[in-house]
């Protein structure tokens, strides 16, 4: 890389401010093992800062000036700040909460010459299965009771939270191929070893026992492998931070805390975070469904605004769709594009795509590259080679609900979708700043 391309302020001053960001940002990353915990982590944010609670399930009071969100599923969320005057338009910034992961199936103890008890696991996601081997992992995510008092389900989220399971891999003597291109079968390769046949029986129990309900009780459970290593901030300079799950939640906490600082006087401010993107998101939480929609169209008439006002707001309204984007990696600089060349710690990236999988287009890259300007950070740009096909994500989806001027961006990173993805320490600060432009 040329010195010239290095754009980072590499004083000691605002390297100490990107690595206290790069904290803050990796104990949201450790205490997140599954979208329902990153949700569950930015509702209490919100309700530090004030936000009131709205439940889909009842009737909603929103008032001019008031700060509000209202979850779906437990794994979605969307948060909006309401200005004191008549507004004009909408912000809305768009990430998501889920990563690929493994996901228990039901009936997931599975013994193995008459020694083993592995899990019984699939795929969520499409993620690159080499790294999950030969390291501790444990298991997360919610379980669902029935309370026999009121007949009301209740969700509770779990994290077993000590090294429980791992995937070891086959010795090399016994796959010579293991180095040449192996393909993993995920229903033989994948299933983690759970413990000796001891162990039998014991599994739902001790997700019972960590989600503090009776095992008898759980009707039915969500849950997800996790890779148990900590955040690392490293690199010659410490530039660089690694941890599970950067997709996206690198996006959804920057884009939050640009939202919680941001103080928007002309356009509704909202900020969601919506799961099931590495899946395709056509869920009823997810960007396909009408959860933005159902929002927006409450908050319109609670505040007596009709369609037609809606309508018009949306003609001069901006989305903001943030997922993390492939850095040019150190040794295969040839699989990205010759003249669009994002680097970590070189800034935002704005998406194109001419198949519109991103929907960035003159006049959305022109109203990005402002806002970024105006917060003085650094952007970069990110296409597919023209003979590769890259991957997709939520923005256009969601569009097919709430069409709107829409930007694709991302943050630059390393190994996407691998348990331990790598990123800049000096970027997230820098979307930080775009967001809270965005918001102003
Ligand atoms: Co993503």
């Amino acid at each position: 890389m040329e010195p010239t391309n290095i754009k980072h302020p590499a004083s000691p001053e605002s390297a100490a401010a990107s690595h206290a960001v790069s904290r803050a940002l990796a104990r949201f990353l450790e205490s997140s093992p599954t979208s329902f915990h990153a949700v569950e982590n930015i509702r209490t944010a919100l309700i530090k800062e004030g936000f009131t609670e709205l439940c889909e399930n009842r009737k909603w009071q929103v008032t001019s000036g008031g700060k509000y969100f209202v979850l779906r599923n437990g794994s979605s969320i969307a948060a909006f700040v309401v200005p004191e005057h008549p507004f004009r338009g909408m912000r809305i910034f768009a990430s998501h909460s889920d990563s690929p992961a493994f996901k228990v199936k039901e009936n997931p103890e599975l013994e193995s010459d008459g020694h083993y008890i592995r899990l019984n696991v699939e795929r969520y996601g499409g993620m690159l299965c080499a790294p999950w081997f030969d390291r501790p992992l444990s298991v997360a995510g919610r379980v669902v009771t029935k309370d026999l008092e009121t007949g009301t389900f209740r969700t509770k989220l779990v994290d077993i939270d000590r090294d429980l399971v791992l995937i070891p891999n086959l010795a090399i003597h016994m796959n010579r191929e293991a180095n040449n291109g192996y393909k993993y079968n995920p229903q033989k390769d994948m299933l983690p070893l759970y413990g000796d046949l001891t162990s039998k029986g014991t599994f739902l129990a001790e997700v019972a026992d960590a989600a503090g309900v009776k095992e008898s009780d759980i009707l039915g459970h969500d849950l997800f492998l996790y890779n148990r290593e900590k955040a690392s901030i490293w690199g010659a300079r410490r530039e660089f931070i690694s941890c599970g799950r950067l997709d996206d939640l690198q996006c959804a906490y920057a884009s939050l805390q640009g939202f919680l600082t941001g103080k928007c006087r002309e356009y509704l401010s909202v900020c969601c975070v919506l799961d099931n993107e590495e899946v395709g998101s056509g869920t009823k939480q997810g960007a396909a469904s009408t959860f933005l929609l159902d929002t927006l169209t409450r908050i319109y008439g609670c505040l007596g605004l009709d369609r037609e006002d809606y309508l018009i707001h949306l003609s001069d309204s901006l989305m903001v769709s943030a997922d993390n984007a492939h850095a040019v990696h150190p040794n295969h600089a040839d699989k990205a594009d010759p003249s669009n060349r994002p680097y970590i710690n070189g800034g935002i990236v704005i998406k194109f795509n001419a198949a519109q999988k991103y929907c960035t287009d003159g006049v959305s890259a022109a109203m990005f590259r402002d806002i970024c300007q105006s917060a003085q950070v650094p952007v970069q740009t990110f296409a597919n080679r023209s003979d590769m096909a890259g991957g997709s994500t939520l923005g256009n989806i969601s569009n097919t609900r709430v069409a709107l001027n829409t930007v694709d961006i991302g943050l630059p990173q390393l190994a996407m979708h691998s348990p331990y993805e790598t990123a800049g320490v000096y970027d997230t600060g820098y979307l930080i700043r775009a967001a809270r432009e965005f918001y102003r």
